[in-house]
């Protein structure tokens, strides 16, 4: 057994979200382009008689730190998996926005996963992990897996994308944070109202292909998202956001799957710091950060 073991979790944009309609259960069927980027939460596990967590970072105060904590479902869904009732003490280091439309929660419980695992000595495989994690949320296995990956169902179910190279991005952090669930719930309203019909849901090739050839602009031009006229409507400040971002030359300017984040894809590493500090003194965001991806899943540090 190791006294302590830390693991680091990306933050996710989705680069394609298409939504399909409300299922009985709840839920959407989804076609989900994730693409991890480099903004990480850290987890740290360590021996503990019972189960209990801790938030430190700028958004700790933020984070429940009750059952309603992922990290917290996470490590008590593994120790039901492995039928034993460990304990386990988690610090989670925040980094990724709170209800920021980045899988910020479900970053935590993908670490808490992985570093329980280690921390009881389980030895699970990743395959092992990732059921538990579809169970936890629809987005906690990508958070695991990491790179770039196509989701369906209501996102859990993951296939990798090759990719060709590093894309530059810019993530224009908000005050406050979005309601997942109130997003989608929007958007059913927002459908209902207009009488709009969903068509099939259907991968986009040509952005398949940018992303497999690294091709920023052609990934720029099919960022699609149909959350983002809920979150828009949610909280219409956000299309200011994204047009100066436009204007200050972004390739592509996308709300951050529920928001309110907003995504900007820059020509390179420079253009993208360049973007992040005239987005943060057009005073359209709380911060701007400058990062790329595609990141690496959760890893032990
Ligand atoms: O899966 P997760 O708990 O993260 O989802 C949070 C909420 O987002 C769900 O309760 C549901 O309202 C909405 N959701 C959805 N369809 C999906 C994923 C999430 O409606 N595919």
């Amino acid at each position: 057994m190791n006294a302590s073991v830390t693991v680091r979790v990306p933050a996710k944009v989705n680069v394609q979200l298409s939504v399909g309609p409300l299922r009985d259960d709840g839920y959407h069927d989804l076609v989900n382009v994730f693409h991890a980027v480099s903004i990480f939460d850290e987890v740290e596990a360590k021996e503990s008689e019972s189960v209990k967590v801790s938030v430190e970072g700028e958004w700790a105060d933020q984070v429940p730190l009750d059952e309603g904590n992922l990290a917290v479902q996470a490590a008590r869904a593994l120790a039901k998996h492995a039928g034993r009732s460990y304990g386990v003490e988690l610090v989670i280091r925040k980094t990724i926005p709170v209800a920021g439309g980045m899988a910020g929660g479900s970053a935590d419980a993908a670490g808490a996963l992985l570093a329980c695992n280690e921390l009881w000595g389980l030895g699970l495989p990743l395959e092992d992990l990732m059921e538990i994690a579809g169970d936890l949320g629809s987005d906690v296995p990508f958070s695991l897996l990491g790179g770039t990956a196509v989701g369906t169902g209501r996102g859990e179910r993951l296939s990798q994308v090759e990719m060709g190279g590093t894309f530059h991005w810019v993530f224009a952090v908000a005050d406050g944070g979005l309601s997942t669930a109130k997003v989608y719930a929007e958007c059913d309203r927002l459908r209902e109202v207009s009488g709009e019909q969903v068509a099939g849901l259907q991968g986009n090739q040509a952005l398949l292909d940018a992303l497999r050839i690294g091709d920023a602009a052609g990934l720029g031009a099919e960022l699609t998202n149909d959350l983002q006229a809920a979150a828009l409507s949610l909280r219409p400040s956000l299309a200011q956001t994204l047009a100066v971002g436009t204007e200050l030359g972004a390739l592509g300017a996308i709300v951050s799957g529920s928001g309110p984040t907003c995504a900007f894809l820059a020509t390179s590493a420079e253009h993208a710091r360049a973007l992040a500090e005239a987005l943060s003194a057009a005073d359209v965001c709380r911060t701007a950060v400058p990062t790329s991806g595609p990141a690496p899943g959760a890893q032990l540090i």
